[in-house]
């Protein structure tokens, strides 16, 4: 059984249609966007979100820029626009510059489409391929601890990390996912939750706080996470309290797995320091659902990302292969 039919992007051949993010789980709304512009602000306002994800709709939304524009001037200004919406997720960039060849090859409103469509089906297909190849380090049954979402909301569909825990239950290696709530933005609770649950895998909700204490008192054998960017060292950006999760894991003899496609691999930037980490609003932080938690005047930090250094990962898992304890060298394996 494949316990997959959530997903978040929809091309119609006119318009990219988004399951907007910010309202699951208590309300499925769909989001229309007709425009680059409108897929700007919709992984701005994070109705699409993921590195994947945002990359196919990025890829959409150039494809909608070609159909508006015949200038290929205008078309750039709009992929400039589009390449702006968020830092951290390479994917954004690397689907971007895909569709600029195409651009500048003179293709037609329809050919860059197809591009996108392409864009789409290829990340569907390495998501697949990761699930097998990270469930093969599945060899006994277990509970497994994730982060953020990394699912079909976050992808093309079957998701990263989410598609590797997804094919070990397939197998009935996973008794278990725990999933951390995920702070501020709660990825874990409204996100994760809702989508394992619709797929009936059994999930358990914990306190982003908790997760130290988990992997020293449960039968936990693997935390599976995802990645917006990883260097050329195997350093990984990824949601905020990764690195704490790395360190944890460590600690307490926990496999620590990485998942992630080519298109969030970064080989220009050498290490974990040249990526921009983005920081978002502290009203994120001070506020909780629209309430106001903290006391007014007080100030809030809000990085949404963290870098875990390579040393603390045990296994990169990429649609082209997978690399143990990732360094430069091994790294290099997987192709600049
Ligand atoms: O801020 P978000 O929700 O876009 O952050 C998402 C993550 O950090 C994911 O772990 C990452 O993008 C990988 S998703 C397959």
């Amino acid at each position: 059984m494949e316990h997959d039919t959530v997903r978040a992007l929809h091309w119609t051949g006119e318009a990219l249609v988004l399951l907007d993010q910010r309202r699951l789980p208590h309300e499925i709304r769909y989001e229309e966007c007709t425009s680059a512009a409108d897929v700007a602000n919709a992984i701005e306002t994070m109705i699409v979100r993921g590195a994947p994800a945002i990359g196919i709709a990025a890829a959409y939304g150039a494809a909608l820029a070609a159909r508006r524009y015949a200038d290929p001037q205008m078309c750039e200004a709009q992929l400039q626009r589009l390449a702006g919406a968020r830092p951290t997720a390479v994917n954004l960039h690397w689907a971007l510059q895909r569709m600029r060849a195409k651009l500048l090859d003179g293709a037609d409103a329809e050919a860059m489409a197809a591009e996108a469509c392409r864009i789409h089906d290829e990340d569907v297909i390495a998501n697949h391929r990761m699930g097998r190849l990270g469930a093969s380090y599945f060899t006994a049954r277990g509970a497994v601890l994730t982060h953020c979402n990394t699912g079909s909301l976050a992808t093309g569909g079957y998701g990263t990390a989410l598609g590797v825990i997804r094919a070990a239950y397939a197998d009935g290696r996973v008794s278990c996912v725990y999933a951390d709530e995920t702070r501020p933005w709660l990825q874990g609770t409204r996100l994760t939750a809702w989508e394992l649950q619709q797929e009936g895998i059994p999930v358990r909700l914990l306190a982003d706080a908790a997760a130290a204490a988990l992997l020293r008192l449960a039968d936990v054998r693997w935390v599976v996470v995802g990645a917006d960017r990883i260097a050329a060292n195997g350093d990984v950006a990824n949601k905020i309290g990764t690195y704490g999760l790395a360190l944890a894991a460590r600690a307490h003899g926990v496999g620590f797995m990485v998942v992630a496609p080519g298109s969030t691999l970064d080989f220009a930037s050498a290490n974990g320091d040249a990526i921009r980490i983005e920081q978002r609003d502290p009203e994120e932080v001070l506020a909780l659902a629209g309430q106001r938690l903290a006391p007014a005047g007080v100030d809030a930090w809000n990085p949404v990302f963290d870098v875990t250094p390579a040393e603390l990962v045990d296994v990169l898992v990429t649609e082209r292969g997978t690399v143990e304890r990732p360094n430069r060298e091994r790294m290099a394996a997987l192709g600049a």
